[in-house]
């Protein structure tokens, strides 16, 4: 075997065996589904066969972390900056979007899941946008996990979102500059009124961002696996949740 056949079977072991503190559990949990063309690639299919599979990955670890109490899970799908990919596979996301929410409907509701999308819905496909509202509104008044589908999502195009309509109500006389503080400005956020995630995990090997929750990752811990996203399964959320449980969050204390 070879260093890195060895390094995968230390950690296939590790995966195995991890175990996590179910009245410890992180609130909000974020994902950036990444690697799903290199895996599609890997397998020589088409890398719209990558995102079904990562639609289907999804699903499994919505399931997992709902049954685990986890509050709100937050999937970064489609960002501001992937409509530079070629029409044909923008189209093929799409098409997987509608059908995610499609099957939201389907299996989602029956959890007692909430689901909402977060993002410019604007430019979306109307069928999209329709199925969009009537997910948001069916499930609406569920107690259970939160769901946000980040979908046209930029972290730098949510914030400019909340400056323009903080921008509306100082113009309106409805509030003074000094009154713009931090709690504001979250509370002008898709995600306002969620809890921010306590991790933020990122498959496929990547060490970025890409635009993924900027304002409220601010103390958010990482996890990076070099695997992609359609081999992610509820093992390795199971070792990500134990090794975020080991970490101290200091939050800029000692
Ligand atoms: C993530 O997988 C899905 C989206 C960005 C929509 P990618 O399509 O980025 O897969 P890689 O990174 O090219 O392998
Ligand atoms: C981030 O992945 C966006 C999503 C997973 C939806 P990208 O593949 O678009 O990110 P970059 O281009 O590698 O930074
Ligand atoms: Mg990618």
């Amino acid at each position: 075997m070879n260093l890195k056949g060895i390094y995968t079977a230390v950690r296939q072991l590790f995966v195995k065996n991890a175990e996590i503190d179910l009245d410890n559990l992180p609130q909000h949990i974020a994902v950036i589904m990444d690697g799903n063309g290199r895996w599609a690639k890997s397998k020589g299919l088409d890398r719209s066969a990558g995102h079904a599979a990562g639609a289907e990955t999804l699903r499994e670890i919505a399931d997992y972390c709902s049954e685990i109490g986890i509050k709100v899970l937050t999937a970064y799908a489609f960002s501001t900056e992937n409509w530079k990919r070629p029409q044909k596979e923008v189209d093929a996301l799409m098409d997987l979007l509608y059908e995610y929410l499609c099957d939201a409907d389907n299996k989602l509701v029956g959890k007692n899941n909430v689901v909402r999308v977060i993002g410019d819905v604007t430019p979306l496909r109307e069928d999209i946008k329709k199925q969009i509202t009537y997910v948001e509104e069916k499930t609406k008044n569920n107690d259970g996990m939160i769901i946000n589908l980040a979908i046209n999502y930029g972290g730098r195009d949510e914030i400019t979102t909340a400056a323009r309509k903080i921008a509306e109500q100082v113009k309106n006389g409805e509030i003074q500059p000094e009154d713009i503080d931090e709690k504001m400005i979250d509370n002008n956020l898709y995600t306002a009124g969620q809890p921010w995630p306590d991790i933020i995990l990122r498959p496929s090997g990547e060490y970025r961002l890409s635009n993924f929750l900027l304002w409220q990752a601010a103390y958010s811990e990482f996890w990076y696996a070099d695997i992609c996203w359609p081999d992610f399964t509820p093992k390795h959320m199971k070792l990500a949740i134990s090794k975020y449980q080991k970490r101290n969050r200091r939050f800029g204390g000692i």
